[in-house]
């Protein structure tokens, strides 16, 4: 019986096929097509495929279900696989967090560096929103799982329409802050690959726009 559960469970298929999906495309621009040496494949680009993992699992996770309410035929084995993809994205964003807090130095990142080595502006407002919408991801998780889960008042507040409303645009505003000036630039796309941040942001723009009309 668990078996048969199990094969009908839909979220192996729905993170395998987005983790291929994000490993794929991350190998394509920045190694076949673009420049980066393979060298740097363990660490510097793995982030760009785990961030891109992440953000997509966790669109999924807020989406399945307003887009239900908006009357579309989403199978309830999805909505039931809504949790395992959400812990699944939430460890991606983590592995995401600790690999950047190791890469994030001038000779990886020139772009978000002044001469002096200090961050620039919209290196530091990009950290902050992503570092922020980190949080509220932690809160969102562990609130399922503890204590925390008694506590109604604080439940409904953390899965209120305005708190995930926000919690998504932090999501979105630290890959705009990022990415905008080379989106702007197709010309030096690899392969007329779009950035990664620009595929990532097409997802929250679909996303947010599903939640801002289907959820409750
Ligand atoms: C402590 C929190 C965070 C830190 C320090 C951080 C740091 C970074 C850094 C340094 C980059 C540039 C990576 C690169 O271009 O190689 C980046 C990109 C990215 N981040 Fe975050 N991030 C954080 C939170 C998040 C969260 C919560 C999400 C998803 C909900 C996320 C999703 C992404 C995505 C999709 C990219 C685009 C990668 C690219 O354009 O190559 N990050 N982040």
């Amino acid at each position: 019986m668990e078996e048969i559960e199990k094969s009908n469970n839909p979220a192996w298929a729905i993170i395998g096929w987005t983790l291929i999906f994000s490993m794929g495309y991350a190998i394509l621009r920045y190694h076949i097509f673009g420049p980066v040496p393979w060298k740097d494949f363990p660490f510097f680009i793995l982030n760009k495929g785990i961030s891109l993992s992440a953000f997509i699992l966790l669109t999924f996770n807020f989406t399945f279900g307003p887009l239900k309410n908006l009357g579309v035929p989403v199978p309830n084995s999805w909505l039931r696989s809504r949790r395992f993809i959400g812990i699944v994205g939430f460890i991606l964003v983590f592995i995401h967090a600790v690999m950047s807090f190791m890469l994030f130095n001038p000779a990886n990142y020139a772009k978000f560096f002044e001469e002096n080595g200090t961050m620039t502006l919209i290196a530091g407002l990009s950290m902050l929103t992503g570092v922020l919408a980190f949080i509220f991801l932690w809160l969102y998780n562990i609130s399922f799982n503890s204590e925390i889960r008694k506590d109604k008042d604080l439940i409904s507040f953390i899965t209120s329409r305005q708190v995930l409303l926000s919690a998504m645009f932090l999501g979105g505003a630290h890959l705009i802050i990022m990415g905008y000036k080379g989106w702007l630039n197709p010309g030096g796309w690899h392969g007329g690959l779009p950035p990664i941040s620009l595929v990532a942001t097409t997802f929250f723009v679909v996303g947010y726009i599903i939640n801002i009309f289907g959820r409750e």
